[in-house]
């Protein structure tokens, strides 16, 4: 028996296409598209019907940076993958990427299986998974094929946090070598973390404890550094190369003339870095602690390169990052020393959100807000056309979008599993309403109605910008 829905008279917005438009869905794959009121429309016949009149019709999103349950400073990310997904679905995010991690001297199959142990039958929307490569050994370079093979195409490495997940240049062109020959592309993690822990070091000896010395240390110009040394390594190696969690002008002008050079390098930022600054960082009292992130904040001033960035195509995606520590009893852990304040910002659920609030300040076209958070990212990451847009064929992820609705964040209201919101109080015009994923309706008309386990394993093809 076949299950058809037909969402009738919304504005169907992808990032190459609006058009008012019928779309009729059956067994959880979009089958047509029709220009509303047209007799082809009218002709789609289905068990269900859903009023899309005054919305827009989406792609759900894909977040192809998150880090559920990521074991970070001696404690845990708090979102598992169930209360994860399920406040990414609230948001109108209907994939995520998230982060598998190799532990230093362990396989990275080891560390995939696990990831995979923490997700499968947990989470409300679909995953897959790019693996952090925190360990690069002959055994380490072999396996990278194999996931290749197998739908890991992407591999994390952090030119930060030595002693961790850190890797020095010659483990980084390694396994940028390994890549040029697999088809996997190289996500970097680029701040010189070498540098940026003398300068802690100095920090806390001058007695320069308090959460905006981390925003200090962690210098823009060792953001645009390391940047710099990573294009150029990708670029001995032949290889493509996907900056992550831009913040810094100085770094997007290291990716804008690498771009203008013609070598395959993309960028990413993040919802913090377009709306955040150094400003919330310095909160009295310890509350700049919520806003420790690394890449960290920077000064406003940044803010206005990164959404140029954004409408140039020198950045391409925008990702969350989402790696949430609650204030209290996590954030807390580096009271008296930023150092140890866990790393990350909560946001799974809000980018949808905040990017279109971007829209309706003119900052973004409604096509270029679909590129940035669904078809980019769906195509750097080998999921696309199944996911990141509404074509025939393409898995029915569909959001219905009210973009008139008004909205507050707040951690009152968020669903996300952590104790405060990066932007609470904060003012959004525009609302999901309805989402959609593989036909099956998580959330209806704002309240969940999924489940965890609906949720399935994305293996992915490779990067598709190099095709
Ligand atoms: O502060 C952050 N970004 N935490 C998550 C780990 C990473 O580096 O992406
Ligand atoms: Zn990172
Ligand atoms: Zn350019
Ligand atoms: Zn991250």
């Amino acid at each position: 028996m076949s299950s058809r829905t037909v969402v009738r008279g919304g504005l169907v917005i992808t990032a190459s296409d609006e058009l008012h438009a019928d779309v009729l869905i059956e067994d959880g794959r979009i089958a047509a598209l029709a220009a509303s009121g047209t007799p082809a429309a009218e002709a789609f016949t289905a068990e269900r019907t859903l009023d899309a009149t005054g919305k827009y019709v989406l792609p759900g999103g894909v977040d192809g940076h998150t880090h559920m349950e990521m074991p970070f400073g001696g404690t845990y990310a708090s979102d598992t993958f169930e209360t994860g997904t399920r406040a990414a679905a609230w948001g109108g995010t209907t994939t995520i990427v998230d982060f598998a991690i190799q532990s230093v001297g362990g396989a990275l199959r080891e560390g995939l299986d696990a990831w995979h142990a923490k997700a499968e039958g947990n989470c409300a929307i679909d995953y897959g998974f790019h693996m952090i490569v925190s360990d690069v050994t002959e055994d380490t370079l072999k396996e990278m094929d194999l996931l290749v093979d197998e739908g890991v195409t992407s591999f994390k490495q952090f030119m930060a946090y030595p002693g961790v997940f850190y890797s020095d240049d010659g483990q980084i062109l390694r396994a940028m070598q390994r890549a040029a020959g697999n088809g996997g592309l190289i996500m970097m993690h680029a701040e010189n973390g070498i540098a940026i822990d003398v300068l802690v070091e100095q920090a806390l000896a001058r007695g320069d404890t308090d959460p905006r010395f981390h925003g200090e240390v962690r210098r823009a110009l060792l953001e645009a550094e390391a940047t710099h040394r990573a294009v150029r390594l990708a670029q001995v190696a032949g290889a493509p190369l996907y900056v992550v969690h831009v913040s810094a002008r100085e770094a997007l002008a290291e990716l804008a003339r690498a771009r203008d050079e013609g070598l395959p390098v993309f960028g990413e930022t993040c919802p913090q870095y377009l709306f955040l600054s150094t400003d919330n960082l310095a909160e009295p009292d310890f509350e700049g602690a919520k806003y420790v992130c690394s890449t960290p904040l920077r000064p406003r001033e940044h803010q206005a390169a990164l959404w140029r960035g954004l409408r140039t195509d020198d950045l391409q995606v925008v990702s969350t990052d989402h790696c949430p520590f609650c204030f209290t009893g996590q954030k807390e852990l580096g009271r008296g020393d930023f150092s140890k304040i866990p790393n990350g910002l909560p946001g799974v659920e809000h980018r949808m959100d905040l990017l279109h609030q971007a829209v309706v300040e003119g900052r973004l076209s409604r096509r270029r807000w679909i590129e940035l958070a669904c078809a980019a990212p769906a195509r750097m990451f080998g999921l696309y056309p199944r996911k990141g847009t509404l074509a025939p064929g393409s898995d029915a992820d569909l959001v219905l979008y009210d973009p008139h609705a008004e909205q507050v964040l707040s951690a009152a209201s968020h669903h996300m599993n952590v104790d405060y919101s990066a932007y609470e109080g904060r003012r959004i015009t525009g609302r999901v309403d309805t989402v959609l994923s593989r036909g099956e309706p998580v959330v209806t008309e704002g309240k969940f109605t999924g489940r965890a386990g609906h949720g399935r394993y994305l293996p992915r093809s490779t990067c598709q910008y190099l095709d």
